[in-house]
This record gives C-alpha cells, structure tokens and sequence, in this order.
C-alpha cells in the first residue's frame, strides 16, 4: 500500500506544473497534494492489478480519480455547502486562496482530470479511453456526486426519523452518490484497464457499492468520536449542521452494526470472486477498526 501511495504522490506532483495563472493552479495543486489517504487512486490501480493488468497503465487513471475527489472536497467545504475552515490537517482551500479561487479550482480540477487521462493514456486506445471516460462523467456530474451532495445539503435540518422508510431510502441515496460513486470510478476504470470481463465488472461494482457506503458510513461515525488531530477536520460538524447521517439516524450501536455488515459483504464479494488482494483486505480492516475506540 505504501508502495503506491508513494508512486501516487510522484505523479501528482509531475502532472500538475504550476502555470499561468498561478493563483489557480497552486489552488488546485494545494488541495490534491495535502496529505490525503489516497484511497480511491489505490483501489484504482489495485483493481488494475488483480484482473490482470500493468498497473503502469492505471497510474493517469488513478490520479485523475484523487484530483475529482480534491474537487470534491474544495467544493464541500466552501461556506455554501459544509462550510469547514480546515482540511486533511490544514485549512481549507476557500480559507487560504478565497472563496472565488476555489470555486475556480474545483471547476478547473473537475475537466484538469480527465484531460490527464486523455493525454497520458493514449497507449490505451480510442475503446477503453470512450469507456472511462464516460465512468468518469457519470461519477463526476448530476448522476454522480452531485446528485448525492445535492440530496445532502437539501436534507440538512429536516430531522428525519427511523421510523420512517423514507429516511433510509434518502440517507442511502446521499452515501450512494457522495460517496460510493467515486469508489466505483476507482475500481471499475482499473478493472476496464485490466480488461476484466463482465462478471468481473459486475463484482468490482458490488464490492464498491458496499465499500463505498461502509466508507460514509465510518466518515459519520468519527465525526461524533473523533478529535481534530484524528481526522484532520473539525470533528461534530455533522450534528451542528443538522445533517442527515448515518449516526443522525439511527445511532452509534446501529451504525457500527450496519457498517459492520457492509464491510463483511465486501469480504464474501471478494471471496465469491476469487478475487485476492491484501490491499483490498487492509483498507476493509482499516474501515472497521478506525471507528472502534
Ligand atoms: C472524505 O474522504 C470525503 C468522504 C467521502 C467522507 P476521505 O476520508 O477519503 O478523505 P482524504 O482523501 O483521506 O482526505
Ligand atoms: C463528503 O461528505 C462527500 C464529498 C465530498 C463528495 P462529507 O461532507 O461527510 O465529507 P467530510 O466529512 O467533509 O470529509
Ligand atoms: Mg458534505
Ligand atoms: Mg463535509
Ligand atoms: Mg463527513
């Protein structure tokens, strides 16, 4: 794992020169380049790997999949949406470049990764590159992780109960789209790299649904019981902001249940699948144990 952390952290580097007009690009490059956990461009060139490919050929891929997540997160943290003044341990992009140069940087980062792909891919012919780019635009845009943030911050302050069907339904289409989407971007465009077939496709789809949502699912819990220090943002945003949460709805106990019963799936998925990864197995054990204190 450390190993392509390593190799993802030297490519974002080299991919995105500082050009004219600075301001921007060192915007885009400051949020990208902080220390994130580098899951998604991990699963990215691990998918790649156990189907089969040269992970070389996933490294564009799987950098473009850590720049629309910066974007993300720039994006989420303006004072219109979450409003959080610190990320991955330092201030938040609006904090330190201003509103106006962030909201251009996420602009900028959300067509920036697929150009990098584009440009730096073409080894893998017109087919697959039609095939991952239109993952990428169904991850990035109103089918994607739009839908879930929209979703979110419409939710916010309406206090919805358990008892009511309805919330789950809502809550799950939020972790779906904010969240999960991105983890099937990861996963599916390393697998289409490694030419898995459609079974495989289908189980690295599943895999990340459940992977995804186990994900959202943990980022709710720890922003009830972790410290700054812990997560690198400020932590109990979620219940100030009246979000619609996995722990909002239904719970500590519940949410640690049900996250455990995510994380499992994934692990049957990859063993219905014959698909062996330690990397995959780590970040599960990650997920689980990074909320048990
Ligand atoms: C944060 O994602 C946004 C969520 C989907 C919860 P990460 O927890 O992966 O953030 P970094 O990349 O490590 O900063
Ligand atoms: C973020 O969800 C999902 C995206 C950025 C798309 P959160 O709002 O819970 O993420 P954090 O907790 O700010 O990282
Ligand atoms: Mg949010
Ligand atoms: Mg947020
Ligand atoms: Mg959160």
């Amino acid at each position: 794992m450390n190993n392509y952390i390593e190799l993802i952290n030297k490519k974002l580097e080299e991919f995105m020169p500082i050009c004219y007009p600075q301001k921007i690009f060192k915007a885009m490059k400051y949020t990208v380049t902080l220390p994130g956990k580098r899951l998604r461009p991990v699963l990215c060139l691990e998918a790649c790997r156990v189907f089969g490919g040269n992970i070389e050929d996933a490294i564009p891929t799987a950098c473009a999949t850590e720049m629309l997540h910066a974007q993300t997160l720039i994006h989420d943290d303006l004072p219109c949406m979450d409003n959080d003044d610190y990320r991955r341990g330092k201030l938040s992009n609006h904090m330190v470049f201003g509103e106006a140069n962030a909201v251009l940087a996420g602009d900028a980062l959300l067509s920036f990764a697929p150009q990098i792909i584009l440009k730096n891919s073409k080894n893998l012919g017109a087919e697959k590159l039609v095939k991952i780019t239109e993952e990428y635009c169904q991850a990035a845009g109103a089918y994607g992780v739009i839908a879930g943030q929209a979703v979110d911050i419409e939710s916010e302050k309406l206090y919805l109960d358990e008892d009511d069907e309805q919330s789950f339904e809502i809550l799950n289409f939020i972790h779906e789209h904010k969240t999960a989407d991105l983890f099937k971007l990861a996963l599916r465009t390393g697998a289409i790299i490694a030419d898995a077939d459609e079974k495989q496709l289908e189980a690295v789809t599943e895999f990340a649904q459940n992977l995804g949502i186990a994900f959202q699912i943990a980022d709710d819990i720890l922003d009830e019981i972790s410290t700054f220090e812990e997560i690198g943002k400020t932590s109990g945003k979620d219940k100030n902001a009246g979000k619609l949460t996995y722990t909002s709805l239904c719970g500590l106990d519940k949410a640690k249940e049900d996250l455990n019963k995510y994380i499992n799936r994934c692990f049957e998925i990859l063993k219905e699948n014959a698909i062996q990864s330690e990397i995959f197995e780590e970040i599960l054990n990650k997920i689980l144990t990074s909320v048990s204190k």
